[in-house]
């Protein structure tokens, strides 16, 4: 005889099954967890599943278009664990059972990174006017997929797919090693998806200056912020604790071909597995361009000049400041000397060469010009020029850098001390300083300055994400900046919106170096708020609404989960109250 609790759980389990059924039949279709949210999305009955036979097939529209096809068959072939090549089907007009990336019909409305994406039980048609549309429709498409499209091995210890050798010293150091399982098949729902993104530069900043990340690190950070629809990465190459760029006229920066030596202390154990390597080769650094095209993001350098530049001027000591012919010690690059302009603009011809963006980073930051006051030569310059202060000085010498990169067909951009100091309208500012800076940006907006937006208050990623000390990783400074803050960035000030709001280019976090350890660490401290500025910087600021966010977000992790992508799991402090 059946016991009486056996029999009361099998009913309950009918009737749920009864209920699910229901539900099924009469349910609407599952909202797509989508990130960063696109412009418009209908979901319909039915669905297409791709397959390892599923073609991916481009036509001849733009020839980058190769490149947007490439990447989601590489994408798909790590799925299904089995190689898929992406074929061109010059003339196509219909998908005929494939995934068709073309630029025929696409609404041009949409600009060169939107693009309308259309899954029938008949195949998929990504349209879009430029290669970038259809790259940022094959991710939307892989988002659709379930999470095993996302599959893909873990960065190990500077290792792709290794296993590690060594215990992480912490939680956050230990790399999110994905256990997902190749599939046969992947299903997309019927439907279509219209979009384009809110800002064309959608960016993030790494700094191997303070701790150094290997050129196969790079790799994977660009690639996880492709994923986001994240297109610029800047890469803070130099500041006082090292130069990270073999530069071929000036070896004398990069003593450590080696080894470098030049701040051991700071430098030495900088990840818990590797020895500390110093500089990338032009070589390395023009494949992490390529690698970088390929995925549709560009690479903005920045030479910190002339602050932040100690190790520049260990290198270039001629470069400093000098009171009657006698070198002074330490301070900032000398402003006065044509020595300066000369090393720099030679140096910057050398990095032209491997950097095709066309904005070109000086940093110009946080410099003392302790020594500007008192060297000969920049006494000399102030008076030729007839500079009143230093700060004027300051602006002479971004005036004269951003003149040189025109010539060249470049743009300077600078942080916002430029605007201070006086940056002409042909140069780009980058805003950090929260409250501080707001004076500058509204004065140079008023000029017709093209501006980034990277305040302090939502977008410093170094700073720890929640106020449980005992549980995250030291951050820079005392800020808290959770995720939800990084959501709730507005970039456009209102007196710029009712202006020329194309003068706000768009917005960029930025995660400085001092205090990270190693790359499961950057990552850490990367994601989740990587996809809350992805969503800043693409998505509608219509119905932009936390808790829902957080809600998508959940589910999303789960595809960092499949990718090898490691995070900061929510917690309490994260949840919408
Ligand atoms: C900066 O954080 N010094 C731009
Ligand atoms: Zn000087």
């Amino acid at each position: 005889m059946m016991a009486p609790s056996c029999h009361v759980r099998i009913q309950v389990i009918i009737g749920v099954v009864i209920c699910a059924c229901a539900q099924v039949l009469h349910a609407e279709p599952a909202r797509p967890t989508l990130m960063p949210k696109p412009v418009q999305v209908t979901i319909a009955e039915g669905h297409f599943t791709i397959t390892p036979a599923t073609k991916v097939h481009y036509t001849a529209g733009d020839p980058r278009l190769v490149d947007a096809a490439e990447y989601l068959a590489g994408r798909l072939s790590l799925a299904f664990g089995k190689q898929i090549t992406a074929a061109q089907a010059a003339g196509a007009t219909k998908p005929d059972g494939a995934i068709l990336l073309t630029t025929a019909g696409a609404d041009a409305k949409l600009g060169a990174e939107g693009y309308s994406l259309t899954i029938a039980k008949s195949g998929v048609t990504i349209r879009a006017s430029k290669a970038a549309g259809a790259f940022y429709g094959g991710i939307t498409l892989l988002q659709l997929a379930p999470v095993a499209a996302f599959r893909a091995p873990a960065m190990v210890e500077g290792v792709l797919g290794a296993k590690p050798s060594v215990k992480p010293p912490r939680p956050c150091d230990a790399p999110n090693i994905p256990n997902a399982k190749p599939v046969s098949s992947l299903n997309v729902p019927c439907g279509s998806v219209i979009d384009k993104p809110r800002f064309q530069w959608r960016g993030l900043l790494i700094d191997p200056a303070r701790h150094f990340w290997t050129i196969d690190e790079l790799k994977q950070y660009i690639d996880y912020m492709a994923l986001h629809k994240l297109n610029s990465l800047q890469i803070h190459l130099t500041d006082h604790q090292n130069w990270c760029v073999e530069v071929m006229k000036h070896p004398a920066l990069t003593p450590e071909k080696q080894l470098n030596k030049a701040d051991p202390k700071r430098i030495a154990n900088q990840t818990y597995h590797k020895p500390a390597r110093r500089y990338y080769t032009q070589k390395e650094l023009k494949s992490l361009v390529a690698f970088a095209k390929k995925r549709f993001v560009n690479i903005v350098p920045e030479f910190e000049m002339p602050g932040h530049s100690a190790a520049f001027l260990r290198g270039c000591p001629q470069c400093g400041c000098s009171v009657d012919g006698k070198q002074m010690r330490g301070g900032e690059v000398c402003p006065g000397k044509e020595k300066t302009y000369q090393v720099l603009q030679g140096m910057l011809d050398e990095m032209l060469e491997i950097f095709p963006s066309r904005y070109i980073h000086i940093g110009a930051d946080e410099c003392g010009k302790r020594h500007w006051r008192k060297c000969t030569d920049c006494q000399k310059r102030m008076k030729s020029e007839g500079l009143t202060d230093v700060t004027q000085l300051h602006g002479y010498f971004v005036g004269r850098m951003s003149k040189y990169l025109q010539t060249k067909g470049r743009t300077l951009v600078g942080w916002d001390e430029i605007l201070e100091s006086g940056a002409k309208a042909g140069a780009i500012g980058m805003y950090w300083r929260s409250g501080r800076a707001d004076k500058f940006v509204k004065m140079a907006s008023a000029n017709g300055q093209y501006l980034v937006m990277s305040p302090t208050a939502h977008c410093y990623f170094d700073y720890v994400q929640s106020p449980d000390k005992k549980s995250e990783p030291a951050g820079f400074g005392r800020s808290i900046i959770t995720v939800k803050r990084t959501y709730e960035l507005e970039p456009m000030p209102d007196y710029i919106k009712k202006t020329n709001p194309k003068l706000v280019l768009g917005v960029q976090a930025n995660l400085w170096g001092e205090r990270m350890k190693s790359f499961p660490h950057i990552l850490y401290m990367t994601y989740p708020r990587a996809c809350a500025l992805s969503e800043v910087a693409w998505s509608p600021t219509k119905g932009r609404n936390y808790a829902e966010f957080h809600a998508r977000l959940l589910k999303h992790l789960k595809r960092l989960d499949a990718a090898g992508i490691n995070y900061r799991q929510p917690t309490a402090v994260d949840k919408p109250k």
